[in-house]
């Protein structure tokens, strides 16, 4: 991987006395997709204002771009765009407007800023909507447009907070797509998110905050085979028992059994492939299997995993 655009070392905030922020460490290589994910009020956006410049952290250090965020705030945008959490962007203005304001800002020529604006409104699906008011806009239609702003100085490092939130389902695969190509572009981009099905899509390193702490960082490879060997079989019998679930966890080869309604998620503890000792071993329990699937850890298993234990190392 590249060199890091983005160091935080050490970070620590406090809100009066609660400590939001607890050493918070970790590294943004140059071209990746990095997924912060953590639960409501982990400390997701408060790292990310203090990223920015924009909340004051009590100790630690962050370089971005080798740019010290409270040393010199302005120059940060010269390189970074920023969609916030639930973006309030000013109602009174119409999409069109907005980003030409933003782009002026960033200095841009009246002819470029045309093109770009153009170009930017058509990215996220907009184009049509660019001379209605942003108070009339829907939620979703906001978002793009935050997302829009926050690519309008063409930045190597695109921090976004909770970018799909609001998004309906197309839109999600649209943006999904947008992000990959921005990938393509040379960029780097920073997701925070609590939707981890979409972060698996996209992501290729992953760090997990809970209440203030990393308790995981790594490449999302990492993340998963440091699990149950990365590996899942799902089963479905017609007659879930206790007694059945039980000596399912008993078996040495399985870490954990979450049940759902008659379907089992059985999770090993490792890499080997187990489904002809387990279908015997169904079978000598009576069971009766209406399916029986060996697939990977999906990364929420993975990190409901991670909350239990309080954390594990990378893999490698
Ligand atoms: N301005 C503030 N004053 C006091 N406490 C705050 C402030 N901002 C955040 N906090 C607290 O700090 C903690 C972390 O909040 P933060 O907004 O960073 O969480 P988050 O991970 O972004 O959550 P969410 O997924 O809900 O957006 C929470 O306990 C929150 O209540
Ligand atoms: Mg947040």
């Amino acid at each position: 991987m590249g060199e890091p655009v983005l160091e935080v070392d050490d970070l620590v905030k406090f809100y009066g006395d609660f400590k939001a922020l607890d050493h918070v460490a970790f590294k943004l290589e140059r071209g990746s997709i990095f997924g912060y994910l953590g639960q409501n009020g982990a400390g997701k956006t408060t790292t990310i204002r203090s990223i920015l410049g924009l909340a004051r952290p009590n100790g630690g250090r962050i370089r971005l771009f080798g740019i010290d965020p409270f040393k010199e705030p302005l120059r940060v945008f010269d390189h970074v765009g920023y969609s916030p959490e639930l973006p309030t962007l000013q109602g009174f203005m119409t999409a069109y407007q907005l980003l030409d304001f933003t782009a002026r800002q960033y200095g841009l020529t009246q002819q470029s800023r045309t093109t770009r604006i153009r170009e930017l409104l058509e990215l996220v699906g907009l184009l049509d909507h660019r001379d209605k008011k942003i108070g009339k806009y829907s939620k979703g239609m906001v978002q793009r447009l935050a997302i829009a702003q926050a690519l309008v100085n063409d930045p190597d490092l695109v921090i976004m907070d909770e970018p799909t939130l609001g998004l309906d389902p197309a839109a999600t695969v649209h943006f999904r797509d947008l992000f990959q190509n921005l990938i393509k572009d040379g960029k780097t981009l920073f997701i925070s998110s609590h939707l981890l099905d979409e972060v698996q899509r996209l992501a290729s390193h992953v760090a997990m905050i809970h209440r203030g702490h990393i308790v995981f960082q790594g490449s999302l490879n990492d993340v998963l085979s440091a699990f149950a060997g990365g590996s899942i079989i799902d089963i479905e019998v017609m007659n879930v028992s206790p007694t059945l679930v039980a000596a399912l966890r008993n078996l040495p080869y399985v870490r954990e059994v979450n049940v759902q309604g008659n379907r089992l998620a059985v999770h090993l503890t490792s890499d080997t492939d187990r489904r002809g000792e387990l279908t015997t071993f169904l079978f000598q329990q009576g069971a009766t299997i209406l399916s029986f699937t060996h697939r990977n850890l999906r990364l929420e298993e993975a990190y409901l995993q991670v909350l239990r234990t309080g954390g594990v190392a990378p893999a490698s």
